[in-house]
């Protein structure tokens, strides 16, 4: 009998969670294998929301140009208000002249494909729930928690503070791995300098506070889909970082919730997606908005990307981030309580991506 797998009917998700999850085949795994349509533990139980706006149509998805930054007083106050302004509106930016060449972004998103189409037996070497592996694949890290398993697979590496040792990052993407996430932490540098005076406080605030210490880079894979309109390549979130720096290839699909509506991130040759994080959201008392986001699965594919999260997140540290004190007054209260990292991210994840945010749960 053919499986209808638009029934929401019951059925023992968990034993076909287990089933995916033991292939370590991932979702390329599926599509390699030729099936047609989407299993039924990828399947929405609800409509995939609709009310897509493209952004050239009706908003215009914030771009900032970082040229002349280091040397121009002028262009760089400008600067400021534009990323600030974008911070508090959208919780979502590009950048160009960003500072990191080309060569080396199209570099790392052949990396993320060279690592997810090598063999699949030697990438199952790999595969691996361990927040504590320095690096790991899987697919959908709230496999057995969330609602829904999203049309992708992706590889995390620990990068800072501690960094990996090179032998146990895999060499098909070891070297542009090392080198793109250094150049990542330099533009993060300028990025929290920026943030931090566009929230009224001295350039080194942010990064005084720890904000740049930690990265955590993931890899995604989202494979090309026989049934976008019923599956998730992302479900809809916020991170739980400080700060994200995205690079995303050339198909799209990554929206943005926007007055109401989803906008499109357009794919923006040599650009960079920048967006503000929970925790930047907490410590800046909701000045700056940490901003729904979701990935579209889609017929064609693989589309990669590659996230860099600054969070120290399991990391096991001692700081403890409120709002900032300087931000504080009668007029506005700490909306919310303290917490570590820690703390955050595994509420976050033992969460998953199940539509609602984790920040509500640290509100005063
Ligand atoms: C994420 C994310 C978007 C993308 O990793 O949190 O939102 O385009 N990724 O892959
Ligand atoms: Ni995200």
């Amino acid at each position: 009998m053919e499986v209808d797998n638009t029934n929401e009917a019951k059925y023992d998700r968990k034993a076909e969670l287990q089933a995916f999850d033991e292939t370590k085949a991932g979702v390329k795994g599926l599509v390699d294998a030729g099936i047609t349509k989407v299993p039924r533990i990828f399947v929405q139980p609800s409509k995939i929301e609709d009310s897509t706006i493209h952004s050239d149509k009706k908003f215009s998805f914030p771009v900032v140009d970082l040229d002349g930054i280091k040397e121009d007083p002028i262009k760089r106050k400008k600067i400021v208000q534009e990323v600030g302004h974008a911070s508090e509106t959208w919780g979502f930016f590009q950048v160009i002249n960003h500072g990191i060449p080309t060569h080396v972004l199209e570099e790392m998103k052949d990396g993320v494909i060279r690592f997810f189409e090598e063999d699949t037996e030697l990438k199952k070497q790999w595969y691996s729930r361990d927040v504590s592996k320095e690096f790991k694949y899987n697919s959908n890290f709230d496999l057995f928690g969330a609602p829904v398993t999203n049309w992708r697979d992706t590889f995390s590496a620990t990068i800072a503070p501690i960094p990996p040792k090179p032998e146990e990052l895999p060499s098909v993407c070891r070297d542009i791995l090392l080198e793109y996430t250094n150049r990542v932490m330099e533009l993060g540098a300028t990025l929290f300098e920026l943030l931090s005076e566009a929230i009224g406080l001295e350039p080194n605030h942010l990064k005084d506070l720890g904000c740049t210490e930690g990265l955590l880079a993931l890899g995604h894979y989202y494979p090309a889909c026989p049934q976008p309109e019923i599956t998730p390549g992302t479900s809809k979130h916020a991170d739980n970082d400080f700060l994200t720096v995205l690079l995303q290839d050339d198909i799209g699909g990554l929206q943005v919730r926007h007055q109401n509506h989803w906008v499109d991130v357009p794919p923006v040759p040599g650009a960079l997606v920048v967006n503000i994080g929970d925790m930047l959201q907490l410590i800046s008392n909701d000045k700056f908005n940490s901003v729904e986001h979701r990935v579209l699965a889609n017929k064609v594919g693989p589309r990669v990307s590659m996230a860099c999260f600054f969070t120290t997140s399991f990391l096991p540290t001692q700081r403890m981030y409120g709002p900032i004190s300087e931000l504080i007054s009668e007029h506005n209260p700490p909306k919310y309580r303290e917490t570590t990292i820690k703390e955050y991210s595994t509420y976050f994840n033992n969460k998953g991506l199940d539509g609602t945010s984790a920040l509500l749960h640290f509100r005063l």
